[in-house]
Formats: C-alpha cells, structure tokens, sequence
C-alpha cells in the first residue's frame, strides 16, 4: 500500500520534491546544457557544445542503406534484439578497434546506446554509494554527472601536456586509500582529451598501466575520438596491452553520427556477462534498427576515407580556433594545441573567472563552457573549454574577437576596480592542464 499521501497541491515549484530518492539530488543540468538555449540562438557563436559536424556524411549513400535495410531486412531490424547486440555489428566494431591494436573477440563487446550508456551501466554495475572514482582534472561533464548520479565520489589527478600525470594519479590513489575510501576504477580519455584536449604519451601509457597492476586498479578508458588525430596513426589503446584490467568504451558519434546513439563497451569476459544484464534491465536491447543502420553503412561505404575527410575538416578548424587565438588574445592567456579531437582549453589571466564572465560573453554573442563544468570539486574557474567543432572557420574567428573584447574588457574592470569576487587560489596546479600546455 502506498503511505504516501498524494501530492497536494502547493505552491512549491515541485510538488513531488519530499519523494525523490536520495540520489536525484546529484542529478542536476550540466553547465553545458543548461547553456544550450542561449547558445545555439544563430547570433551567438558557439563555442561550447561538441557537437559533430556532419555536414559532410554522404547522405545519399546512408539513405540508400536505410532504404535497402527497410524493404530487404525491414521486420528484423524493426523487431526487438539481443541485449549484447547485433553479432555482425559487434564483428565490425572487433575490426574497428584493430585499428588502435585491440584484438578482441565480438563476444566481449556489448553494444550500448551511444558510450554515454556504456558509462552509466559499468558505474551501475561497479559503484555502490560513497566508491570512488578516480578521474583526470578535469574530465568529460557527462561521466561526472553519471558519477554523481550514482553518489560516487571523483577524486581527481591532475594532467599536464602529456595527459595524465602518473605521480598524480599514485597519489590520488594513495591518499584515497590512506582516508579509507574503495576506489572502484580510473576513468580516462587518453585521447584528444574532452575538455583538456590532451593526449597521453606513449611512455605514459606505459605507467599509467604499470601503476594500475600495482596498486590493481581497474581502468574505464573512454575513447570516443581516437580515430580522429590531425597528423599521426592512432594511438595504441590502453586495453591493447591489458585486456584484464581495461573497460575500453567506443562509440559511433564522432567518427560517423551521433543520432543514432551506438557506442559499445569491451570488456573481461565476466563483466560483460554482468554489462548485458544491466543493458537488458535498462533497455531490454539496445536499438536493433540503428545497429543495422550503422552496420550497413560501415559494410556500404568508405567509413575510413570517411574519417579522413573528418579529419582534415577539424583539422581545418582547430587550424583556425588556434591562428585567432594566437592573434586576438590576451598574452596572459595561455591554451594547448590539440593533435586532434573538438577541443582547445584555455587558461584565462590570475583572476579573471570564467563562469562570472559568461553571461557578458554571451551578450557578445559569443559562448563557452566554464571550466568549473569539467571538476567535481569546483575548481576550473579560471579556464574554459573552447569547441572548434561545429562553426566554420569564419565564425570560430569571429568567436574568437568577440571573447578576448570580452576578455579585455574584464582585465580592464579588474585593473581598475580589482576583483569582482576573490580570487581563487589555483592550489598545486589543479586547474590543470597547467601553462606548460600552451
Ligand atoms: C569523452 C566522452 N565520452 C563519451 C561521450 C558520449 O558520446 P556518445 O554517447 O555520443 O557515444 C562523449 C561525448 O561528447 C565524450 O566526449
């Protein structure tokens, strides 16, 4: 029987607020997306959202393979799956992941809707309330979020322009362990890093995984952009060379399109058995017609030619983001190259706060995200993810003017009337990537 009376009516905002379970309070809208409305009113430009530009995708060649799926394959691909996922699609991403040295079998890959769910069902199946995560600073707002939906604590170690810095991740281990506190598992992008745009170095794979198999510890390795490098191969994966220890998520979204939300998790055989369950207990299967879809277009089409061409467009853009940044900005203003990837972050002058700032950017008609959306601590204030995904070059540059008048016209009201709120100390080199990135 339910105890609880009905919602009476109230002038609450939310009549239901005395029932959510405890964990909702964690869930909260990102920076990012709250952010979302003002930002993509056509005036502004953006340089927040990570949006891919698919723009390029030949649309005809991906219609014509929904077509044929529907008239040839149509009461399969519309039917419910298994909640592993379509076996030949699981082939192919098996192919896909050769390509950074992963030998895997399709068997140890479970298909999730897009690797956003490939993080939430193994936190789900991981952590239990009050585990702790260990996460670079700063890291991916949307694992923070599932992180913190599940009332996980984020510890954070710091990165420099080599990623993750494996003295800061010994110590963030050690000292979690000295309070008492489980860590469950590091996450980390080792590539073309969101937001940071770094990526780690060979010799630091190497010791990051070192580290782990001494002090055993688990790794979530979060890949979405690895195929997406301006110069040079892709990396070695870190599940190429510890198929034991890493949890290695893909996803479809950057290298083809996110709409059809595909991503996939491989994983030690018995998590993946414990991976489908949870998959199946959320979704019962993940989206059969879009794995079809995607499976088609990989077995139709160039996808790698493809990837080039996606290369060489956001080569062209972070080209672009990085030439008015160098041109326009304030010199006390420092940000990282990225070798590949959607993103530029940029540390702002001592003082100067990017959350403060925001609404008067985008009164500039120009957005970003504040670095305090990338921490689980609050820390970032005095850094901001810059996306040069989505805009053309034309208009990152234009972004770009509109943020450092912003910016000047901030440093100006700072040297005159000091600072609009303390500011904060950027103790051990914690709104990391230092200055050494730039
Ligand atoms: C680091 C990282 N992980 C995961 C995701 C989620 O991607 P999707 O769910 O579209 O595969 C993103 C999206 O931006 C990301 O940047």
């Amino acid at each position: 029987m339910d105890t609880h009376p009905a919602p009476r009516a109230t002038n609450r905002l939310d009549a239901f607020v005395d029932r959510y379970a405890t964990r909702t309070a964690g869930m909260t809208a990102s920076e990012i997306r709250s952010l979302f409305a003002v930002a993509s009113r056509p005036e502004v430009v953006s340089l927040a959202g990570g949006m891919p530009n698919i723009s390029g995708l030949p649309l005809d060649v991906v219609g014509g393979a929904i077509s044929d799926l529907v008239a040839n394959l149509g009461p399969v691909a519309m039917q419910y799956g298994s909640g592993q996922g379509v076996p030949e699609l699981r082939e192919q991403i098996c192919e896909v992941m050769r390509l950074e040295g992963i030998e895997a079998h399709p068997d140890d890959v479970v298909v999730t809707v897009g690797s956003q769910q490939a993080v939430d069902l193994v936190t789900r199946v991981f952590c239990d309330p009050g585990d702790v995560v260990i996460c670079e600073a700063p890291s991916y707002v949307g694992a923070l979020g599932v992180f913190k939906a599940y009332e996980c604590d984020v510890v954070h170690a710091e990165m420099d322009a080599d990623g993750l810095v494996p003295e800061a991740l010994r110590q963030a281990i050690a000292a979690t362990r000295a309070a008492g506190r489980t860590i469950k598992f590091l996450y980390t992008i080792p590539n073309f890093h969101n937001p940071a745009g770094v990526t780690l170095s060979t010799p630091r794979r190497r010791e990051i995984l070192e580290i782990c198999r001494e002090e055993d510890v688990l790794i979530l390795e979060d890949n979405p952009y690895g195929l997406l490098g301006f110069d040079d191969e892709p990396m070695r994966a870190l599940r190429a060379d510890e198929p034991d220890r890493v949890i290695y998520l893909g996803s479809f979204s950057k290298t083809f399109a996110p709409g059809f939300r595909v991503g996939w998790a491989l994983a030690p055989h018995p998590v993946r058995e414990k991976l489908v369950l949870a998959q199946e207990s959320a979704t019962l299967c993940p989206p059969q017609f879009s794995q079809m879809a995607v499976s088609a277009y990989l077995t139709e089409h160039d996808w790698q030619g493809q990837i080039k061409q996606f290369r060489e467009m956001y080569r062209e853009r972070r080209d672009a983001m990085v030439e008015a940044l160098d041109d326009l900005m304030p010199s006390a203003c420092s940000w990282n190259v990225p070798d590949g990837g959607f993103y530029v972050w940029l540390t702002l002058p001592p003082g100067i706060n990017a959350q403060a700032m925001l609404p008067r950017a985008v009164t500039a008609r120009v957005a970003y995200v504040p670095g305090t959306a990338f921490f689980a601590d609050g820390f970032g204030s005095g850094s901001m993810r810059l996306s040069f995904c989505y805009p053309t070059p034309d208009r990152i540059r234009e972004g770009v003017r509109r943020l450092a008048g912003v910016l000047e016209a901030e440093m100006e009201l700072r040297a005159t009337f000091g600072a609009d709120q303390p500011a904060r100390a950027v103790t051990g080199g914690y709104d990391a990537p230092g200055t050494d990135v730039s």
